[in-house]
C-alpha cells in the first residue's frame, strides 16, 4: 500500500488508494507524463523511483556529513601524529647517528615503545624539543637543550606537576655547578632520563626508592668525578650496599629503609660543610630521626642532645657513634656501637684531652674502665660485661648529677642490678671510674697496693729461684765435665 505521496499527485492518490481502478485500466492519461505514448504512466514505479531518489539523497547528504567528519578526524589525527610520525621517520630508525665530539658516533634513535610508555607518551616531540616545530628536515643546526622547567614550574599551564619548587635545584650543590656549566652537574635528565621518564611511584623509574642508590651512583661511583671535584666521600654506593639501610632496600626489599635522597634530599642537595644541608652536623638527628622518631626523642633531652642544641660543635650526633653510610645494626660484629667497639667510639672524645678541658669533663673514663673486671673482659671479647652504654645509656646519657641519670647514685642498684641480679646499694657504691688514692678510695686504694706488691713479689720470688735453679744447674754440669 502506498502511504507517502507527493502533494502534486493528489488526484492519483485518490485513484491509487481506489482499490477498483488498476493502472493498466486509466481512462485518460494525464499530461506531464514522462512516457505519454511508449508507457503507459505507471503510478507505482513513478512512486517507486521518487521513493529511492529521496532515500538516496538522503543517504548522500548522510554519508558526506560522515565523510566530514571522518576526514576531519583523520586530518586532525594527521596533523596530531604527523609532527611525532615526521619526526620518527628518521628517528626510529636504529642506525640513525651523528658524528659527536672526539668522532664518536652518538645515537639519534629513539626507542618509540620506551617513549609511548612514559609520562609524556602523549606529548609532542616539539613540546619539548620546542626549536624543532619551525625546522625544515633534514635539520640544519644542532638542537637546543630541552628546559624541562619550561612545563615543571610553579603555576604552569601545562599541568606538569612539581616535587618541590624549581628554585630548590637552583640552590642546590649540583643546580649552582650546572648553572657555572660544569658538565659533570647533574640535570633534570640524568635523575629523571628523557624519553623514558616515569613517576618515582614507578618500580621502572629511576627516581623509584630502591634504584635510587645507583641513579646517584652513576657519577658518585666514577672516581674521575669524586676526584676531580674534590668530594669528600668517594664510594658511597659499597659502603652503603653493605650498611643496614643498603640490606635492607635492596636485599629485602624494605623500601621504608633510608637511601641516598632520604640523608641528602633530592633536588636541594648540599655539600656537609653548608649550613643549611641536611647532613651539616647539627641537622643530622633530625635528618635521621624522620624515622627513628623515639631515638630522637631520648637524644634531645640527653647531655649530648642538648650540648648540639646549645651549639657546642663536639657534642655527638647520630653519626659520630654509628657512622652514615656504613651503618650496621647494634647486634653486628661490625657495628660501631657492638658491645666491645662502643668503647672506643665513646673514647674518641672522653679520651681526647682537649675536649675534656674544653667542657671540664673528668679524665682517664678509658683507663680506668680499661683497668675494672668489665674492661679486661670486654676487651677479650666478652660481650655480657658493662660498657660504657650499658652502665650510661646510649641515647639518653645524663650527667651522674642529674636524678634521672642511669647512673646516679640512686639508680644505681637498678643500673648494676641489670646483669647483677639483687645487687644491694653496697654492692654499687664504690666509684666505678676509680684511680685509687689513698684518701678518696682507701678501701680499694690499700687493696690495689697490697695486690701488686704481692704480686710483683711473688713474680720476682719465682723468677729469682728459676734464676738460681738455672746457675746450680749450670755450675754442676762444669763440675761434672772435668
Ligand atoms: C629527514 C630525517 C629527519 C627528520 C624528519 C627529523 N630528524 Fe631529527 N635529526 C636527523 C638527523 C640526520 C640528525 C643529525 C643531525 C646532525 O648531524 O647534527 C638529527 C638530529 C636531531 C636531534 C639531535 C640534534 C643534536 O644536536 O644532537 C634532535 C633533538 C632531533 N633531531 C629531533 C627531531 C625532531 C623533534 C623531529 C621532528 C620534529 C626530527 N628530529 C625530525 C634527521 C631527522
Ligand atoms: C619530555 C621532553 C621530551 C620529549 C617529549 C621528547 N624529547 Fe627528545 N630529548 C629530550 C631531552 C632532554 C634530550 C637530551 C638532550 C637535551 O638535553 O637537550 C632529548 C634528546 C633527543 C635526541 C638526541 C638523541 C638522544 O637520544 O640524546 C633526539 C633525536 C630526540 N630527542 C628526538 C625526539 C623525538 C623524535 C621525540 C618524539 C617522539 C622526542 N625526542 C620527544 C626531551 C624530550
Ligand atoms: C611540555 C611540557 C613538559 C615538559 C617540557 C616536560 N614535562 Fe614532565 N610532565 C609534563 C606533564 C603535563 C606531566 C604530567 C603527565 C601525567 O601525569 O600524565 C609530566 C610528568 C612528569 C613526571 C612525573 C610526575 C608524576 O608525578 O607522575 C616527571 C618525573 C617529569 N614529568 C619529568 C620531566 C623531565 C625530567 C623533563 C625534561 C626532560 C620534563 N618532565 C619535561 C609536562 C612536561
Ligand atoms: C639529583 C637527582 C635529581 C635531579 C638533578 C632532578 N631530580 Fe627531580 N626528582 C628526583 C627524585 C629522586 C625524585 C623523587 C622524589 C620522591 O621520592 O618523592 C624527583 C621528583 C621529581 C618530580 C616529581 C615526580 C614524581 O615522580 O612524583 C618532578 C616533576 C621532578 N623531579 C622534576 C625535575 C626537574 C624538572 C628537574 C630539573 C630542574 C629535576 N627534577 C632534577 C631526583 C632529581
Ligand atoms: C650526573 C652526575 C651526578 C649525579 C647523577 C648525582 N651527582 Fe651528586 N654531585 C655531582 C657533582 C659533579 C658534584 C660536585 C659539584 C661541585 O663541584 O660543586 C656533586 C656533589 C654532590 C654532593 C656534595 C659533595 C661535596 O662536594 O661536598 C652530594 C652530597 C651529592 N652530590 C649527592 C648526590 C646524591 C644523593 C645523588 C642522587 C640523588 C647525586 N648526588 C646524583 C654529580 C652527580
Ligand atoms: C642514613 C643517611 C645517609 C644515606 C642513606 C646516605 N648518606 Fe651520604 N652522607 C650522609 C651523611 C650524614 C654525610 C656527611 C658525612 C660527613 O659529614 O662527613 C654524607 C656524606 C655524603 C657525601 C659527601 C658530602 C659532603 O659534602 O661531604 C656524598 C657524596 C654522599 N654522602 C653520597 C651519598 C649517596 C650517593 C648515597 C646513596 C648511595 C648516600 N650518600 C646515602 C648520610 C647518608
Ligand atoms: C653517643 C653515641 C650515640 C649517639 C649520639 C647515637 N647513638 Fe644510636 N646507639 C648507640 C649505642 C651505643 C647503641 C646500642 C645500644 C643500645 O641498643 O641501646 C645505639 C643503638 C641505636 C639503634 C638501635 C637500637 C634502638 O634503640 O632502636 C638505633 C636505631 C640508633 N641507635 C639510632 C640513632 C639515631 C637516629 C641517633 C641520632 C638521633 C643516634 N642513634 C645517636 C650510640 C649512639
Ligand atoms: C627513611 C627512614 C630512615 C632514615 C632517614 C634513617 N633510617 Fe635508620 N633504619 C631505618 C629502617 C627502616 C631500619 C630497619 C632496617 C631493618 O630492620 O632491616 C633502620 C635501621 C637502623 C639501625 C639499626 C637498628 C638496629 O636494629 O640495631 C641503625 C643503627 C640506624 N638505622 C641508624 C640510622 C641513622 C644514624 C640515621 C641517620 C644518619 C638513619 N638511621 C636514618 C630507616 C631509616
Ligand atoms: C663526638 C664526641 C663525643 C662522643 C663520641 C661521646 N661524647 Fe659524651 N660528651 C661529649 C661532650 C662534648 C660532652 C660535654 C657536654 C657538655 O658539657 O655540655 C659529653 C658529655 C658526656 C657525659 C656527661 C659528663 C658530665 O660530666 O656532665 C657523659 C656521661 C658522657 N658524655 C658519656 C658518653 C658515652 C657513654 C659515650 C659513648 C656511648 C659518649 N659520651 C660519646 C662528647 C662526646
Ligand atoms: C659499670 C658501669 C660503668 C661503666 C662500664 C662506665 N661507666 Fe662511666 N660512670 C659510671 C658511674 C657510676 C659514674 C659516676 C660516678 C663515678 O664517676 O664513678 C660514671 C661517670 C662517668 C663520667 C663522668 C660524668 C658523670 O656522669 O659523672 C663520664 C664522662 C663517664 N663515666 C664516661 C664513661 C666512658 C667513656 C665509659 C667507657 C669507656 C664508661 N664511663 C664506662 C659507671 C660506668
Ligand atoms: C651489662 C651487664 C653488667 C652491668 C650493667 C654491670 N655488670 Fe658487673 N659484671 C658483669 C659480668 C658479666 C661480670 C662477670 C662476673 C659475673 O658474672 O658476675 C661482672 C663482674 C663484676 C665485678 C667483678 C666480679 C664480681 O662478681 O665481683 C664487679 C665488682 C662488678 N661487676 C661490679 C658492677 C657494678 C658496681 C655495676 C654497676 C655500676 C656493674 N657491675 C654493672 C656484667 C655487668
Amino acid at each position: 500500500m502506498i502511504e507517502r505521496i507527493p502533494a502534486a499527485g493528489a488526484s492519483f492518490v485518490m485513484r491509487a488508494r481506489h482499490p477498483d481502478v488498476t493502472p493498466a485500466r486509466h481512462p485518460e492519461p494525464v499530461e506531464g507524463c514522462r512516457h505519454p505514448s511508449a508507457a503507459p504512466f505507471d503510478p507505482s514505479t513513478e512512486l517507486r523511483m521518487l521513493k529511492m531518489r529521496l532515500r538516496l539523497a538522503y543517504m548522500l547528504q548522510q554519508t558526506t556529513f560522515l565523510i566530514a567528519i571522518v576526514v576531519l578526524l583523520i586530518a586532525s589525527s594527521a596533523a596530531f601524529s604527523a609532527s611525532n610520525s615526521e619526526c620518527l621517520m628518521c628517528h626510529s630508525a636504529r642506525g640513525l647517528s651523528k658524528t659527536g665530539k672526539e668522532g664518536r658516533q652518538v645515537s639519534l634513535h629513539v626507542n618509540q615503545t620506551q617513549f609511548r610508555d612514559s609520562v609524556h607518551g602523549g606529548r609532542l616531540c616539539v613540546d619539548c624539543h620546542i626549536d624543532m616545530a619551525e625546522q625544515k628536515f633534514p635539520h640544519k643546526t644542532a638542537a637546543e637543550p630541552v628546559m624541562c622547567s619550561r612545563c615543571h614550574q610553579m603555576g604552569n599551564s601545562e599541568g606538569a606537576p612539581q616535587a618541590s619548587p624549581i628554585d630548590e635545584y637552583q640552590d642546590s650543590v649540583h643546580g649552582k655547578a650546572a648553572a657555572a656549566g660544569d658538565f659533570d652537574a647533574p640535570r633534570c635528565k640524568d635523575c629523571h632520563g628523557y624519553h623514558d621518564v616515569r613517576s618515582h611511584k614507578d618500580p621502572k623509574s629511576r627516581t623509584f626508592r630502591a634504584n635510587i642508590p645507583k641513579t646517584c651512583a652513576a657519577c658518585h661511583s666514577d672516581s674521575r668525578i669524586t676526584t676531580k671535584h674534590n668530594i669528600p666521600v668517594k664510594q658511597p654506593l659499597k659502603l652503603y650496599e653493605k650498611s643496614i639501610h643498603g640490606r635492607a632496600v635492596t636485599g629485602q626489599g624494605l623500601l621504608s629503609a633510608a637511601v641516598c635522597i632520604d640523608c641528602h634530599g633530592f633536588h636541594g642537595i648540599k655539600a656537609a660543610k653548608d649550613p643549611s644541608s641536611t647532613i651539616n652536623r647539627p641537622h643530622i638527628p633530625e635528618t635521621c630521626g624522620q624515622c627513628h622518631k623515639k631515638v630522637l626523642e631520648d637524644y634531645k633531652i640527653s647531655i649530648h642532645g642538648e650540648a648540639r642544641q646549645a651549639g657546642i660543635k663536639d657534642a655527638p650526633v647520630c653519626t659520630d657513634c654509628h657512622g652514615e653510610h656504613t651503618i650496621q645494626p647494634a647486634s653486628s660484629p661490625d657495628s660501631s656501637v657492638y658491645p666491645t667497639h662502643v668503647v672506643a667510639t665513646c673514647s674518641k672524645c672522653h679520651e681526647d684531652a682537649r675536649i675534656e678541658k674544653t667542657y671540664g669533663l673528668p679524665a682517664n673514663r678509658l683507663s680506668t674502665y680499661i683497668g675494672s673486671y668489665h674492661g679486661i673482659a670486654n676487651k677479650y671479647g666478652e660481650t655480657t660485661v658493662a660498657n660504657c652504654a650499658t652502665c650510661h645509656g646510649a641515647h639518653d646519657i645524663l650527667p651522674s648529677s642529674n636524678p634521672r641519670s642511669l647512673v646516679n647514685k640512686k639508680n644505681l642498684p637498678q643500673t648494676c642490678g641489670k646483669c647483677h641480679p639483687g645487687a644491694s646499694v653496697n654492692f654499687a657504691k664504690g666509684s666505678v671510674h676509680v684511680t685509687p688514692s689513698p684518701e678518696k678510695d682507701k678501701g680499694v686504694y690499700w687493696v690495689r697496693v697490697f695486690y701488686t706488691t704481692f704480686i710483683i713479689g711473688l713474680i720476682s720470688s719465682f723468677a729469682g729461684y728459676i734464676g738460681l735453679d738455672l746457675i746450680s744447674r749450670w755450675r754442676r754440669r762444669g763440675r761434672q765435665e772435668h
